[in-house]
């Protein structure tokens, strides 16, 4: 066993240190640091994330003319899952790394499982190695998502040395693997080796990283120290090899090890799998990708048989909304490049408590409250002994200072009791004067309300001239004070 060294990390953002630290001078975390041993091998860890050569570990350093840069082989593997190859940007890149984090039990083994289906019909060979589940329970799964030809090898295995092991010695897709077969790891080992026909997968999905473990490193499965370094050996993996790998990272709680954050350094693209626990649907969201823009968002629904692509998700966020109820606003979000209709709900009712109560749900507390203290002061509605519950119905989170004005006219519906027009919409930023400021992408919101049957736009006075050739009565404000005529 190679001699192994102790380092410090930051287990926030991976910095390395040969000393302890009390704060971390990469993101200045506090008390962050932790003694980890690291692997003694050359090449061991690829410090965060950065190759040798162009891209392939091993090639002869030479710099290149950007001209001469070939980028005609970005191969991608097209899954058929169209909200899943959309937030890629396309499909998936060949040679790739991937993270896909999450909660517990939202639903990332059954995604990746489910594109590896995709994918092994198509006759893509895929190596789905989990650290989590028996053969048995990842076919039981399989069995409610559907059909998956021959092309899907499973390995139940926690050590990565032997998926190494296993890849670099290539794996024999000729013959199914069965469910019942589960003391295949050797049964295979010795098959790959004998057979002549032993092929190195172009997908890998490994679930989860916080499971898998090196055995040249000292340390438990999912401590800081593994997680590095397991990463690292799949990053190589996927460079050398030009094998597309997935890791699974589960979000862990404060305190927890090692949780993906720091993988995000080192990978090509992250990926977080998001969802209410009451809500069926699950949203995928690109928060780092190399190969493609970022925010895009994916949506599904968790149903019996797996998950399934949302291909309107307007419809499906607006489904069962009351007609004519005082505090229901409906407004347009931006969702990367994708306008999605959001129902703005707001309760106002006289408190009972000397401090009224505030939440929000789905939407930032403090920009609400910020909201109604601007309704206060620029309105003169008497917001302060009033309670205000605001919920973007659906279970869906915006972070768009575009939802302002629906908000603010949400409030102000339920706290004067009347309705809004039920084919109105609505959106907007509210300055801290009242004003109505522009937004961007007008032009798109306006038109996805038009698709969805609204007849009537409250918006900005500024944008008016960009949605000019939509056919919708568009009316454009300047600041808070209109939404009176209107509510
Ligand atoms: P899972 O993919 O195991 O989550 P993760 O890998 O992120 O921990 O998701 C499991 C949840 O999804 C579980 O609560 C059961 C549910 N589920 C369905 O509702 N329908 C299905 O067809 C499947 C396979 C799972
Ligand atoms: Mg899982």
């Amino acid at each position: 066993m190679p001699k192994t060294k102790q380092l410090f990390f930051c287990k926030e953002c991976g910095y390395e240190s040969p000393k302890w630290m009390g704060q971390c001078p990469a993101c200045k975390e506090w008390n962050t640091f932790t003694e980890a041993p690291v692997s003694g091998k050359k090449n061991g860890a690829f410090r965060n994330g950065a190759v040798r050569g162009a891209g392939v570990i091993g090639a002869p350093v030479k710099p290149s003319r950007i001209n001469d840069v070939d980028v005609s082989d970005e191969d991608r593997y097209v899954t058929g899952i169209g909200e899943f190859d959309r937030v890629l940007g396309g499909g998936i890149v060949k040679g790739s790394l991937t993270l896909v984090g999450g909660d517990p039990g939202i639903g990332k083994s059954t995604l990746l499982l489910q594109v590896c289906g995709k994918l092994a019909v198509d006759g893509r060979k895929v190596f789905y190695v989990s650290g989590e589940e028996s053969l048995k329970q990842i076919k039981m799964r399989a069995d409610r998502i559907g059909e998956f030809g021959d092309n899907l090898l499973l390995l139940s295995e926690t050590s990565l040395d032997i998926v190494e092991e296993l890849i670099f010695g290539g794996l024999n897709f000729e013959k199914s693997v069965s469910a019942e077969n589960t003391d295949q790891t050797e049964t295979e080992m010795s098959e790959s080796a004998n057979s002549g026909k032993a092929q190195k997968p172009d997908i890998i999905v490994i679930d989860s990283i916080q499971t898998i473990y090196r055995e040249d490193i000292d340390a438990a499965p999912g401590s800081v120290s593994q997680v590095r370094e397991c990463t690292a050996s799949l990053l190589k993996i996927a460079k050398q090899e030009g094998i597309s790998v997935f890791i699974v990272g589960h979000v862990t709680k404060e305190g927890v090890v090692a949780g993906p954050r720091m993988l995000e350094h080192m990978v090509d693209t992250v990926l977080y799998f998001e969802g209410d626990n009451v809500a069926v649907y699950r949203m995928l969201r690109a928060v780092k990708n190399r190969f493609g823009s970022t925010n895009e968002l994916g949506v599904f629904e968790m149903k019996g048989n797996g998950l399934c692509e949302v291909i309107n998700p307007s419809e499906y966020m607006l489904q069962g909304r009351p007609d004519n109820e005082p505090g229901s606003v409906i407004s347009c979000a931006l969702e990367g490049t994708r306008p999605i209709m959001a129902e703005i709900q707001a309760l106002v009712s006289r408190t009972s408590f000397n401090y009224p109560r505030r939440t929000a749900v789905g939407l930032d507390l403090n920009r609400v409250t910020l909201l109604m203290a601007v309704m206060e002061k620029r309105m003169g509605v008497q917001l302060s002994d009033h309670d205000a519950y605001v919920n973007v119905a659906g279970g869906m989170r915006v972070n768009e200072p575009s939802l302002d004005l629906a908000v603010v006219s949400a409030i102000l519906s339920s706290f004067r009791n009347r309705a809004v027009d039920p084919k109105t919409f609505i959106f907007g930023e509210v300055g801290l004067v009242g004003e109505v400021r522009g937004v961007n992408f007008s032009s798109k919101r306006v038109a996805e309300a038009l698709k969805m049957g609204y007849n009537i736009c409250i918006m900005p006075k500024a944008n008016l001239e960009q949605v000019k050739d939509i056919p919708m009565k568009c009316i454009g404000i300047q600041n808070i004070r209109e939404l009176s005529d209107y509510i």
